[in-house]
């Protein structure tokens, strides 16, 4: 297949090897087409779904649609954290919500009614350092419980949370306070990453020295203290959670707010140096993760559900908090590392929790898939009925042993196509509706409308990825930046939402995604922009310019090599290598450490100066043809293909 345009076409090169094996017939129940058949009336289709929540008042019209802003649900009045809790009360008070492990093996349980309680409380705190609503609050916390009940607590008082992943670096958590104008941040003493402490609060005092208008730190004792003696309290800022808790003496009840009123600001990488705060309102954002919640994940109050991505992700928003909870189901949260103790840490908490549906990234899988059938094996995993996968495209050869390993080739997979953007999944198969085809997130899902078009707008067999119709759960806009959201997304076409990615399409009409076509990574599941990378690399006093390309990984899909050239005077080495790696990570986070940095003489430029980063890409992966002397040490060069060739096996 080639398509026009040369991104798609480098895209479907890359992707060859992802054709599934001749003759796969995947295990499925027969289609039933009237599933869609019911969603034709695509906006009646989204009111069904919202009045199945809770709604304070009702709504008047289900869409205004002027494009590119959509309202949804104009008028109706409700509150995400009711949805997730309350409406399941008193009957459902003595089912398990959160079934939480640590690291080190530490277990807290909550039922539905201990999870009020303590949402209550959290609120509670919140209120008592001044927090209302509308007001923005940065949560940098673990994955403990605390974290899911300081997000809830947002919701239920009104102010929108902005959830920074624990991983990244007190840089760029200061960024994230500022851009959201957050005057209150939620952290922990600390947290267990692989058998270390994560000193949270130590980077959180680091990014607070950065923004000046933050007021307040509130800081969660980790079980019995991690670290706690080495934290410092900045006294009239920071306050302990366990301190302030004391004081909170009544209930709180549930705001009711808009439809369209900010739920939160995630932010996620793009094409320049800067994150954006992605915003994402209330009622439609609800309605689509219920929905998807439910008929894609199929959980239900009887489900023990785990989604092993962190809340400082969209998928831990949406299907670790927002859905699952509002499903009623019981939710697994694990703190720590999939190898730690062992690499047998994953499967030993789905036996013991009776785990039932399963969501998690290719990355893990390619990862378990590497390290061997014993550690699953060697476990009861009869309990699990559904899997999902979501945050990359997954590789034919992973869908089938997850499928086998992990599902004893007995439960239905679901490749979940979504975006921080799109808030909830949109291109999906529906377990035990969808024939599903390893490596293809088959169609869109019932209510949303995909396109594959080409820089005309026509549509092609192999083109972008648009999303040609508003759907409930859609980005409101970029906090603070309307030029941006417009540029970014509605620029392409006219009134029709560009997602970055490219993807083919068969001729039974399944979706093949293949990757992003614009300077944002995919490492690991993680969006990385290439352009943050290269700004945190020529801070560096040594480093005089920088390009970053991603490099196929065989565990993490993308790998990050980095081309840099050096200040005059400066040699490089295998140390200052070693440095700049090391300088990225700690100035971002250690997710966006480049696999390798190379030393370049001079950057490939085109005569406009722009960086010609294709030709970068293909040097790194050994692709390039002719003389790269220019370019490159040829003997870096030469390094850099045989590492990744080792790590491929090949
Ligand atoms: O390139 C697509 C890829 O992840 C991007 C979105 O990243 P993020 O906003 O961090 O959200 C990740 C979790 C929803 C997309 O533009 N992506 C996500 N899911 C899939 C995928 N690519 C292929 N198949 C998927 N199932």
């Amino acid at each position: 297949m080639k398509s026009e345009c040369a991104a798609i076409d480098a895209l479907l090169d890359e992707r060859r090897r992802f054709a599934p094996p001749p003759g796969f017939v995947a295990r499925a129940r027969v289609a039933d087409p009237a599933v869609y058949a019911e969603a034709e009336d695509w906006e009646a289709y989204w009111e069904r779904w919202a009045r199945r929540l809770h709604w304070f008042s009702p709504w008047s019209t289900a869409l205004e649609w002027s494009p590119p802003d959509a309202r949804w649900f104009q008028e109706g009045t409700l509150n995400a954290c009711y949805n997730c809790i309350d409406r399941h009360l008193p009957e459902g008070a003595g089912r398990p919500a959160l079934l939480w492990e640590g690291e080190p093996g530490d277990r807290r349980r909550f039922t539905y009614g201990e999870l009020a309680t303590e949402v209550e409380r959290f609120a509670g705190v919140l209120k008592s350092v001044g927090v209302g609503r509308g007001d923005r609050v940065a949560i940098y916390l673990p994955m403990i419980p605390e974290a899911v009940f300081a997000m809830l607590a947002c919701a239920r008082i009104g102010a929108p949370h902005s959830v920074v992943f624990a991983g990244f670096s007190p840089d760029s958590l200061a960024d994230r306070i500022n851009d959201a104008g957050a005057e209150v941040l939620v952290t922990a003493d600390g947290g267990y990453r692989r058998g270390k402490v994560i000193a949270l609060k130590r980077n959180a005092d680091r990014a607070a020295a950065r923004c000046p208008g933050l007021r307040s730190v509130v800081v969660v004792r980790r079980g019995q203290g991690v670290g706690s003696d080495g934290v410092e309290m900045t006294v009239g800022r920071d306050h302990w959670y366990h301190e302030l808790a004391q004081s909170v003496r009544d209930g709180c009840s549930a705001e009711p707010m808009g439809a369209e009123d900010l739920l939160y600001i995630l932010y996620t990488s793009g094409t320049t140096g800067k994150p954006k705060g992605v915003v994402h309102t209330t009622g439609g954002y609800m309605t689509q993760v219920y929905a998807t919640t439910r008929t894609v994940l199929d959980l239900r109050q009887d489900d023990v559900y785990w989604c092993t991505a962190d809340v400082g992700w969209v998928t831990g928003h949406s299907y670790v908090v927002y859905g699952p909870l509002a499903a009623g189901a019981a939710v697994v949260i694990y703190e720590g590392a999939p190898d730690w103790p062992d690499r047998g840490r994953f499967w030993e908490i789905c036996e013991r929790y009776g785990v039932s549906v399963f969501y998690t990234a290719p990355t893990a899988i390619r990862a378990f898939m590497q390290w061997g059938d014993e550690w699953p094996a060697a476990r009861e995993l009869g309990s699990i009925r559904l899997l999902g996968t979501v945050g990359e495209p997954i590789n034919p050869e992973a869908w089938i042993w997850y499928r086998r390993a992990i599902g004893g080739d007995r439960c239905p997979i679901v490749d979940t196509w979504w975006q921080t953007e799109t808030g909830a999944m949109m291109i999906s198969p529906l377990p035990g509706v969808t024939h599903a085809r390893p490596g293809s997130a088959c169609r869109p899902l019932p209510g949303i409308d995909v396109d594959l078009l080409n820089d005309g707008g026509e549509s092609v067999k192999a083109g972008y990825l648009a999303i040609t119709r508003p759907w409930p759960s859609m980005l409101r806009g970029i906090w603070g930046d309307r030029p941006r959201f417009l540029e970014t997304y509605w620029s392409k076409w006219d009134g029709i939402y560009f997602a970055g990615d490219g993807a083919k399409v068969d001729d039974d009409g399944y979706l093949w995604l293949l990757g992003r076509v614009d300077d944002v990574l995919n490492v690991a599941g993680h969006r990385i922009g290439t352009m943050e990378v290269e700004s945190a690399l020529v801070e560096h006093e040594a480093v005089a310019e920088a390009a970053v390309v991603g490099v196929e990984h065989p565990v993490k899909g993308q790998g990050i090599a980095a081309f840099v050239t050096l200040m005059g005077g400066r040699e490089g080495s295998d140390e200052l290598a070693a440095e700049l790696r090391g300088h990225v990570a700690d100035s971002i986070g250690a997710i966006a450490r480049p696999e390798v940095v190379l030393f370049a003489a001079d950057l490939p430029k085109t005569r406009s100066g722009k960086i010609m980063r294709r030709l970068l890409g293909d040097i790194a992966a050994g692709r390039a043809i002719g003389d790269t002397t220019t370019l490159a040490e040829p003997a870096v060069v030469r390094g850099v293909r045989e590492r990744y060739r080792e790590a491929e096996g090949g």
